[in-house]
């Protein structure tokens, strides 16, 4: 469960520039990634698949010049106290970005189910997602989807937070990333031993391979790779054993968010 001080921790990180500054540093990756495939240097037309609720990557990628769409469940008029901190959360992460309050403006999310995407094939030349694959409940619904909207030679580029990781559970804090600290009397993952926390979100469960496996039927995988590693110093060779003989690997378990690119064929 999330604890109490989560959510004044997380007000204070979007103030400090700490979430600004890791965007910016997926941005970073992303940039690079996709440079052989794509020339950043125009303005793309991207589709930013979960924006979310703060919309950080669709206010990056806005204030860089680029045209972006954002799809979520999340993007309807909504009038309660939560909206109206989020409201404030985005003034700040855009002030910490140093961008107008423009690049927030809602005039180009879409509130809508990323297993059916209400656009026309062959429309981006870049969708990105960010902490979003893990929550999908039908994965190969979304992958085909993506392919369809992509422009052929289009790239897809994915940030996945790993199920398997000590904070893939989503039951644990959600402010420390990478996850340092197990609350008392809670088991590290215990998501995949004892199951005693419920999970607050809906989570498919799965494994990095089965990403693999499923990109690469639409995809010609171009890159993947462990962006962020987290837990080594809680993985004690008791659980490494234990969780080592149901198929688990310590990369696995260690590797938080883990980045899948892959390019639509010409
Ligand atoms: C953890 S948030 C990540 C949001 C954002 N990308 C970020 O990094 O802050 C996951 C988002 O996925 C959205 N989501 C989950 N399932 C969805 C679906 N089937 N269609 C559209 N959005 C979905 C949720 O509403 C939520 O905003």
């Amino acid at each position: 469960m999330p604890q109490l001080l989560d959510y004044p921790t997380y007000a204070w990180q979007v103030w400090r520039g700490d979430r600004s500054r890791g965007e910016l540093a997926l941005d970073a990756c992303r940039r690079a990634d996709v440079a052989t495939y794509l020339d950043v240097s125009r303005s793309l037309s991207i589709l930013d698949l979960a924006n979310g609720r703060l919309r950080p990557q669709y206010a990056i990628l806005r204030a860089q010049g680029h045209r972006v769409v954002g799809i979520d469940l999340v993007n309807r008029p909504e009038h309660s106290w939560t909206a109206r901190a989020y409201a404030v959360a985005r003034m700040l992460f855009v002030a910490r970005l140093r961008a107008p309050l423009s690049v927030m403006h809602p005039n180009a999310l879409v509130c809508g189910d990323v297993r059916r995407l209400p656009f026309p094939t062959d429309s981006f030349d870049l969708v990105t997602s960010v902490a979003a694959f893990e929550h999908f409940l039908d994965v190969p619904a979304v992958v085909a989807e993506v392919a369809r909207v992509l422009k052929p030679g289009g790239v897809i580029w994915a940030a996945i937070h790993v199920f398997t990781a000590p904070s893939g559970g989503h039951n644990l804090s959600f402010v420390e990333v990478p996850l340092r600290h197990v609350p008392p009397g809670v088991d590290p993952w215990d998501h995949l031993r004892a199951r005693r926390l419920p999970f607050t979100v809906p989570l498919n469960e799965w494994r990095i391979h089965q990403y693999l496996e499923v990109f690469a039927q639409h995809f010609m995988i171009v890159k993947h790779y462990c962006h962020t590693r987290e837990g080594d110093h809680l993985l004690t060779p008791e659980i490494e054993a234990e969780l080592g003989a149901r198929g688990y690997t310590r990369d696995e378990l260690t590797c938080a968010a883990y980045v899948i690119v892959g390019q639509r064929a010409v």
